[in-house]
């Protein structure tokens, strides 16, 4: 079988989760801080909190940003549906944001209109969540200037997209926005087999972050509200979670970071291959290609498939042991967000939807799998009968 992705590890991992096994700290001991800093330096951001996944950078990064049951959240309707869980964990309305039809990325045109009623209606939302899907990055431009004007917090959801960069940017260092997310698990840039990380530049933003991940406790004298007691005190001030990463998977993180632009190498390389070898057929939509301003990290590769054979060719493929996969159903299709809100159908995100398929793309991929991937899916798409 050929995934259309899967981890890389390699001895040195291996060596350095063993270390951390050998060692007196399994948990809340250095990798974790050493894992937090190096990020935050890969990505230039001046703060970094690692959790035990993406899920739970989420959930932190609402809390932090004091989202309630009486706030909107905006967020991209083509995701995996923890963008948009994290808001609902709090109470908070949700509402989607279309996608462009071909990237699957939100469409700015759409966020604005919908800011422009939402304005008129008094009901502003508090943050929205923008998904650099596939690694490709939105255009943080456009939002970042919406941002001013409206007044909004703004998460990138960058689980996909750890090395991409916008405009001499890397995704992470919040140029552009309050906080970034990413996800460490095994399909990802970077694994830490579960895991994920929050980005930010604010101080105030990051204590907060820190504490929601473990408890809401304080250890730190200098912000505790009695500041007179010995070592063993500490005070819980707010009601946090259990979403500590442990040092065995920091310490899988930071081999995994050390070979970041490796894989990313390779994912671009092959990126380049299945542009070559699909370019000819002119029934296939491809992914746009990376400019000097927008830099994927390649996470996925996602092509679009002629109207109505996406379904086709996707059990096909499957049968035949290369298993495509689509990313993703627009999330207000689910039975949960379709039993809480009458949600309008968003044409860009039902097309996107509809024709893409994610072919296999990661760094150990071999370039022979690949062309008999290409050649195999080529040939259906020649087929008469679909
Ligand atoms: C865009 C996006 N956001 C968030 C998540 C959640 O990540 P995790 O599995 O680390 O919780 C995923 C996972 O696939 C994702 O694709």
């Amino acid at each position: 079988m050929i995934p259309y992705s899967t981890q890389t590890i390699e001895d040195d991992d291996i060596d350095s989760v063993n270390s951390v096994l050998r060692s007196p700290y399994l948990t809340c001991g250095p990798a974790v801080s050493d894992f937090e800093e190096q990020t935050a330096a890969y990505v230039n951001a001046s703060y970094a909190v690692a959790v035990n996944s993406c899920t739970s950078a989420l959930h932190i990064a609402m809390l932090a940003l004091g989202v309630k049951s009486s706030d909107r959240v905006f967020v991209s309707a083509i995701s995996f549906v923890a963008s948009a869980n994290c808001a609902r964990y709090l109470g908070a309305e949700v509402d989607f944001i279309d996608t462009d039809k071909y990237t699957g990325n939100l469409d700015v045109n759409h966020l604005e209109e919908m800011l422009i009623e939402a304005e008129k209606q008094n009901r502003l939302p508090k943050v929205v969540v923008a998904v650099h899907l596939s690694g490709r990055p939105v255009d943080l431009e456009k939002i970042y200037a919406l941002k001013l004007k409206y007044g909004f917090y703004l998460i990138e959801d960058a689980a996909h997209a750890l090395g991409a960069v916008y405009k001499g940017h890397k995704i992470g260092d919040c140029f552009y926005s309050d906080i970034t997310v990413f996800s460490f698990h095994p399909v990802k840039i970077i694994t830490t087999a579960e895991g994920g990380m929050c980005l930010t530049n604010n101080e105030d933003l990051y204590r907060k972050m820190r504490l929601f991940s473990s408890h809401g406790i304080e250890k730190d004298s200098m912000y505790m509200t009695d500041q007179s007691r010995p070592n063993y005190y500490y005070e819980m001030q707010y009601l946090g979670f259990n979403y500590r990463m442990s040092d065995v998977h920091a310490a899988l993180g930071i081999s995994q970071l050390s070979k970041v632009d490796d894989f990313l190498a390779r994912r671009r390389e092959f990126a380049k291959d299945w542009e070559e070898l699909l370019s000819a057929d002119k029934n296939l939509t491809l992914p746009v290609a990376d400019t000097e301003n927008s830099i994927s990290s390649w996470h996925l590769y996602q092509v679009g498939i002629p109207f109505g054979k996406r379904d086709y060719v996707y059990n096909t493929l499957r049968h035949r042991g290369i298993c495509v996969q689509v990313h993703y159903l627009p999330i207000y299709k689910h039975p949960y967000y379709q039993s809480i809100k009458n949600y309008p159908t968003l044409p860009g995100a039902e097309y996107f939807f509809e024709r893409t398929l994610s072919l296999p793309l990661y760094p150990k991929l071999k370039r022979l799998d690949l062309q008999m991937c290409a050649a195999t899916l080529l040939g259906l798409i020649d087929e008469k009968k679909i």
